[in-house]
């Protein structure tokens, strides 16, 4: 790290010491203007940062953190298409995905922005042809990013599910996930999509395999004609795609400059495509485009995706918080705390600076969680009164777009949820001393220490567009925290060893007499299990 930026490191801890002595409590009392000035609006997301243990004098070295770790320049970097993948030599360009026609990035002296409109357009001719054909369900294969994203936005924006065709999601090498998907599907109406950018994952190979082999079964085909009529592929190796038995008219073409976790608005988007249409599927572009812009041309101070960025190195780096929970008060996000764990950890859980020395900071936090209210009713004691404190982003809608039962119904449940969310915020940051009803009883077992930050995100209505927005402010936020931690957020090494390891493992399964490596324990797990 550059003396330079030490120092302004070193800064940043002696503000949060002195913040250590200051509640937010306090906060609010010196600033009653505290909420209009960290109150920060980008596109159609209001988010609040005023329950975060943050004041100007904490902002100005965050803000100089990033300015120190040359972020606009950087932002510039990913926006142009620069190799920043630096360890894969690689070109970062999730926002080229969606870019307005028109609009020019070259990669290689090829304008990208023109192949994805092309493949934006075959993704909707495609859909029409699955719809036409009388398939009424798509059943994507993928895992990590090429199941996360499709399968937390199609849950997400179920209720503008418009085409007549559903769409299932599949992921785990459990023959138990394939099972329970398939087991209440007709293979006269089922066709399957291959997501995969490498199109050699074990988990989805074996099964789309299997799937292909149901779908035989049940059609009364050999394998490679059930390929070559109902099966679609999603995949940067359209060769491999090919080999398995897809025709090239039902392979759709990612590329090496789409990381798997920020490909959601990639061709990987074409199962939820198929649920939701292709309109739907643009609007979600467009929303994640208009934060882009504003993550590119806000001023950094005004700048959500960025405060977001630095107030969680705060609360990692300055306090020490080893974790953050995301909390949607929208039952439709119940997947978005797994798909911000692959973002967020995957991206900058790293021990490596990007010049291959070990780091001087923590890195990202464990990032999990559950939609209020259910967590509310499980873990939520230990983030009131449990001995780590564990910052929360909270997500809430002002409308429900929940159908199907009564209006007056839905508008009153809303309340309660919404009530529940502004109650939980107010709760950690403020805590009570004691128990209000009878201060006697219980004392401390009955105290709320408070001071406990969190950041409130608010929209009108879970849409296509605000979706698209939300997506975009983490993956934002997850690239200044990359750059601030000085990391390569865009490769993933630390998932190799595992799949090296799995696949000596299933060699030794196969055949016990083979000579190996495997350690000890492992191999007296696997005899265990050939026993
Ligand atoms: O193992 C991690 C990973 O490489 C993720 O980064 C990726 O999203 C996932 O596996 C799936 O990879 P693929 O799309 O190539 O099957």
């Amino acid at each position: 790290m550059e003396e330079s930026v030490r120092r302004v490191w070193a800064a940043l801890d002696r503000e949060a010491a002195r913040l250590s002595g200051i509640t937010i409590a306090d906060l609010f009392a010196v600033d009653p203007d505290r909420v209009t000035a960290m109150v920060v609006d980008a596109g159609d997301l209001r988010v609040d940062f005023s329950r975060q243990r943050l004041d100007a004098g904490a902002l100005k070295v965050l803000l100089a953190l990033a300015e120190a770790t040359e972020l606009a320049d950087k932002r510039t970097a990913m926006f142009a298409g620069l190799p920043i993948n630096a360890t894969e030599q690689r070109a970062v360009l999730h926002t080229a995905l969606r870019a307005p026609a028109g609009t020019r990035i070259e990669v290689d002296g090829v304008d990208v922005v023109a192949d994805v409109h092309r493949t934006l357009d075959r993704m909707a001719r495609l859909v029409e042809e699955v719809r036409a054909s009388g398939i009424r369900t798509v059943v994507n294969i993928g895992i990590g990013g090429s199941n996360l994203g499709p399968a937390m936005a199609a849950l997400a924006l179920a209720p503008f599910a418009t085409t007549g065709i559903d769409a299932r999601f599949v992921s785990n090498v459990d023959p138990a996930d394939l099972a329970a998907c398939l087991a209440d599907l007709d293979p006269r109406t089922t066709a399957i999509v291959v997501s995969s950018k490498t199109f050699t994952t074990q988990e989805t190979m074996a099964n789309a395999r299997s799937a292909i082999n149901w779908l035989s079964a049940g059609l009364g085909l050999d394998p490679e004609a059930t390929a070559a009529a109902r099966v679609y592929a999603v995949s940067s190796n359209v060769a491999a795609a090919g080999a398995f038995g897809v025709p090239a008219e039902h392979v759709l073409p990612m590329w090496d400059w789409v990381g798997g976790r920020f490909s959601l608005a990639s061709a990987i988007g074409f199962s939820l495509m198929c649920s939701i249409g292709a309109d739907n599927f643009r609007e979600m572009l467009a929303g994640m485009h208009a934060i882009d812009r504003h993550f590119v041309e806000a001023p950094l101070e005004g700048n959500v995706p960025v405060l977001m960025g630095l107030v969680g190195i705060l609360n990692r780096n300055g306090y020490g918080y080893g974790s953050r929970a995301v909390i949607p008060y929208l039952q439709q996000l119940g997947r978005f705390p797994a798909y911000l764990q692959q973002l967020e950890m995957e991206s900058n859980g790293k021990r490596s600076d990007i010049e291959g020395n070990s780091v001087e900071r923590h890195t990202s936090p464990v990032v999990w969680g559950e939609p209020g209210t259910n967590g509310q009713h499980a873990f939520f004691q230990l983030l009131h009164q449990g001995t780590d404190i564990i910052p929360v982003d909270f997500i809430g809608a002002r409308r429900s777009t929940a159908v199907g039962l009564a209006d007056d119904d839905i508008a009153s449940q809303h309340q309660k949820l919404m009530s529940n969310l502004f109650a939980q915020a107010a709760a950690l940051a403020f805590g009570a001393p004691t128990a209000t009803d009878n201060p006697n009883a219980l004392g401390e077992h009955r105290a709320f220490p408070g001071n406990r930050p969190s950041t409130t995100i608010l929209f009108d209505a879970l849409t296509p567009s605000t979706l698209g927005q939300l997506i975009a402010l983490y993956e934002h936020a997850t690239f200044v925290q990359g750059v601030v931690w000085g990391i390569n957020s865009f490769d993933q090494w630390g998932v190799e060893l595992g799949k090296v390891l799995a696949n000596s493992v299933l060699a030794h399964i196969a055949d016990t007499a083979a000579p190996t490596t495997l350690d000890p324990a492992t191999l007296a797990a696997v005899s265990w299990l050939n026993a």
